[in-house]
């Protein structure tokens, strides 16, 4: 099957055949935006109907969320961390928890892979070194190929698109990263993508905006008083920033369960872009709202000093969310920062100690 890019049409590639043909590994990354993999009758070998069960590689503040979200739903989910105090409280909320290291990956955790029908994987990628796990795509793809796994997605970032001058940028936007992170970040997308092709598995990229939800927002980092990270004050140099809450990320995931699509990839945002100054505005009025007093005036006056733009900018632009919205039919839960930082402050008990 031909490589076929038309302007009003996803592109349709078949990975196997290119991979055959020795066309892979790419050296500049160029990716289409709707990528079709040929999966072939292979894939009947596994079993649909089997009980859903899911594998998150990396329960972190995402794979936590979803985890706990599926098991509601009556999902098995095993998950792998990489600390015994983290094993402990994934344990807690009766998950399956493995401590793992994806730069040496144990066969023993891998073949459990086997027994699951989805996986998700949200190990970032490293400088330098690339997304961990691809350096072992070999004890992988067996894994995937041999067992009942049909369903793969990948946790990415819209750092991808780099710098669109402010424009709203679609799935459609070529990618052009700007950072080194954000160059390994395609590179293991397309790793993801050609190995779940490679072992029969349906794979789709979910590109994140800024994450935030309960216990990671800025309404928790106002009310620890902490000073702002030096990443967090570079952030404040781009104009725009999309952000999408942890629940509408686990409902995107959830719908494109329902319709898999192989490598497909979905711009996972909310409606409303918005700068970082503006946001913890916001939340800083929240928190004075509600707690009045309770905030200094010193540490206001501190971080908007540290907001002044510092460095290069790391790419301007607003992420549309409209494929989440058409294609897999989601209806955000927190379409704004505004709605998502009030849903998280009404949740919080005085955090002060005093009333
Ligand atoms: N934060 C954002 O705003 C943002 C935006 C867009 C995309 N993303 C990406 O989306 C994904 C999910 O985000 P998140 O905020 O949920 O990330 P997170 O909380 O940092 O979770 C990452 C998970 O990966 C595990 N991990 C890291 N290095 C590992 C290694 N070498 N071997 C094995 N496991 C390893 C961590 O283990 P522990 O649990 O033991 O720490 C953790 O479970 C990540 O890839 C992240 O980079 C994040």
């Amino acid at each position: 099957m031909e490589i076929c890019r038309l302007p009003s049409q996803p592109a349709v590639v078949n990975l196997q055949q290119r991979q055959t043909a020795g066309i892979y590994p790419f050296k500049t990354p160029e990716f289409p935006p709707y990528i079709k993999c040929s999966l072939g009758d292979e894939s009947s070998t596994k079993n649909p109907d089997s009980k859903n069960r899911m594998f998150i590689l990396g329960m972190g503040f995402v794979g936590k969320f979803l985890a706990a979200d599926l098991k509601s739903d009556g999902w098995e989910v095993t998950g792998t961390c990489t600390s015994t105090a983290r094993k402990k409280e994934l344990e807690e909320m009766g998950l399956h928890a493995h401590i793992f290291d994806a730069n040496e990956p144990q066969q023993e955790i891998l073949d459990i892979l086997k027994f699951h029908s989805h996986l998700l994987i949200s190990v970032p990628p490293v400088l330098g070194v690339g997304d961990p796990m691809l350096r072992h795509k070999e004890l992988l793809k067996k894994r995937l190929k041999d067992g009942n796994l049909q369903w793969l997605g990948y946790l990415s970032s819209t750092g991808v698109y780099g710098d669109s001058g402010g424009a709203l940028v679609d799935e459609e936007f070529p990618p052009s990263p700007t950072t080194e992170l954000a160059k390994a970040r395609i590179a293991a997308e397309e790793g993801w993508l050609h190995l779940a092709c490679d072992g029969r598995v349906t794979a789709q990229i979910f590109r994140l905006g800024g994450i935030y939800g309960p216990g990671r927002s800025a309404v928790d980092t106002i009310l620890k008083q902490e000073p702002l990270s030096k990443g967090q004050k570079m952030r404040f140099s781009r104009h725009y920033t999309s952000r999408i809450h942890v629940a509408d990320i686990c409902q995107a995931l959830k719908a494109s369960i329902q319709r898999p699509s192989p490598g497909k990839i979905d711009n996972v945002v909310d409606d409303d872009p918005a700068p970082r100054e503006q946001v913890f505005k916001f939340a800083r009025n929240l928190v004075e709202e509600k707690w009045p007093g309770h905030i200094s005036s010193n540490n206001s006056a501190e971080e908007a000093k540290s907001l002044i733009p510092q460095g290069a900018s790391r790419g301007e632009k607003r992420v549309s969310n409209k494929r989440i919205k058409m294609e897999l039919g989601v209806r955000l839960l927190y379409p704004t920062y505004e709605c998502g930082l009030r849903s998280i402050i009404e949740r919080i008990e005085n955090p002060f100690g005093v009333s």
